[in-house]
């Protein structure tokens, strides 16, 4: 049965009841409610021919089989994927759309092979949320899940390992995970998660490169003292002094074209509305397409908060949890893509992506390739986010001819490296 757009839209609607919190979706890596997602997943996976399994990293993966295989070399593959967790309070889009097109991609092939074979891939992580490091899943896709990473903490003091134990899963087999295959490329499917397309009034977008970005904690700490008798003079107050340095932080992303600038998360101590605040830990997300551009930022916004807690008498420190740098699309995928589009009888539109994406690790180790569906509103990491199900047609479409390019086309395999 081929799974229409409106199926697609259901599927992601259905997901989106998974979640941490009753009346919102809030799905982190591997929460218990991923486990119901991994179950329809896999089902919906099998119904479209794919051979599937959970890997170490709690990524879905299916296999649809391709009509070549060369045991000395292992299998041509493309892989098709986005994630299944979400930020708190998410949409029903963000990553789940990418997968459930994926499968339907599939599943319209009505069992017609290509020289190639094709993995679909849900992966685990992207967001970043609960240990404070996006893109488990992709790393672990290509080695990259390191002790480092592995004893990384969350807000309960459950490391990524325990994690992992807790879901039933075993971090010693995560070197199971990585792919050795002969990967052709990696493509994904996903919402915009902003308003070019919608003010273009365009259905499709082709990514041809992802903002790079800088995530850190950067904590202030004051003295907590009396509200009621602490005079103003005499106060080194961590949330006043976070306060002025978030306003700096907004300030130098308006004056710098193309750069945003986020202060998404404050937790203050002791946190009560009569005790001036002794600590602040603040959140800080900055991206920008240019590296160089993201780099000179960091240097103002950490001169920023050294400045202003000398003047205030507090102290600063900047813990950097993510330094990811830029990344452009494969050329030649980017090329196939936007024949692809073309052909499918969509307008054509080349743009970058502010978000970031599980195909920015894997673009490091394969020719990586998206492609965007149009976020009505430019609303995402939100309830609202929403697609048209016209759009996701023509995103279905679109993929049809990308295979049928991969297929008759000039784009060969390559092994998959974790060394470039
Ligand atoms: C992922 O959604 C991101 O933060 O870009
Ligand atoms: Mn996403
Ligand atoms: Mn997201």
């Amino acid at each position: 049965m081929a799974i229409d757009a409106r199926e697609i839209v259901r599927r992601c609607r259905a997901l989106a009841a998974y979640s941490e919190q009753a009346g919102n979706t809030t799905r982190t890596f591997l929460c218990e409610p991923m486990r119901g997602v991994h179950a329809d997943v896999s089902t919906w996976m099998r119904e479209a021919g794919m051979a599937t399994q959970v890997d170490a990293a709690g990524n879905v993966r299916g296999v649809y089989a391709g009509t070549e295989h060369d045991d000395a070399n292992g299998e041509p593959r493309l892989f098709i994927g986005s994630h299944l967790d979400t930020v708190p309070r998410a949409g029903a889009f963000d990553g789940v759309l990418g997968v459930m097109l994926a499968v339907a991609l599939v599943e319209s092939l009505d069992g017609h092979r290509f020289p190639f074979s094709i993995e679909v891939i849900g992966f685990s992580e992207e967001e970043g949320v609960r240990f404070g490091v996006p893109f488990i899943g992709s790393r672990a896709l290509v080695g990259l899940v390191d002790d480092e990473l592995l004893s990384r903490i969350d807000s309960t003091g459950a490391s990524v390992a325990d994690a992992i134990r807790q879901f039933g899963l075993d971090p010693g087999a995560l070197a199971s995970a990585r792919t050795t295959d002969r990967a052709i490329g990696y493509f994904e499917f996903h919402i915009e998660q902003g308003p070019v397309l919608a003010r273009l009034g365009l259905a499709l977008g082709i990514v041809n490169a992802i903002a790079g970005q800088t995530r850190a904690d950067v904590t202030f700490t004051g003295t907590s003292g009396h509200a009621g008798t602490t005079p103003m003079a005499a106060r080194a107050d961590a949330i006043a002094c976070a306060a002025e340095w978030i306003l700096a932080v907004e300030g130098d992303a308006k004056a710098t074209p193309g750069l945003v600038a986020t202060v998404g998360r404050i937790d203050a101590t002791p946190g009560a509305g009569n005790v001036i605040a002794g600590q602040c830990v603040t959140s800080l997300d900055v991206r920008h397409v240019d590296d160089a551009v993201r780099a000179e930022a960091i240097d103002r916004l950490q001169t920023a908060a050294h400045e202003i807690v000398m003047r205030r008498g507090l102290d600063v420190t900047w813990r950097t949890r993510l330094d990811q740098a830029a990344v452009a699309m494969d050329s030649r995928l980017v090329d196939a893509l936007t024949r692809a589009v073309a052909r499918s009888g969509a307008p054509v539109l080349q743009m970058p992506s502010g978000a970031g994406h599980d195909a920015m690790i894997l673009a490091a180790h394969m020719p990586a390739a998206m492609l965007f569906v149009r976020s009505p509103g430019g609303i995402s990491h939100h309830p609202d986010e929403s697609v048209l199900e016209p759009d996701v047609a023509a995103a279905l479409a679109a993929g049809r001819e990308f295979l049928n390019e991969l297929a008759h086309g000039s784009v060969g395999p390559r092994r998959a490296t974790s060394d470039v």
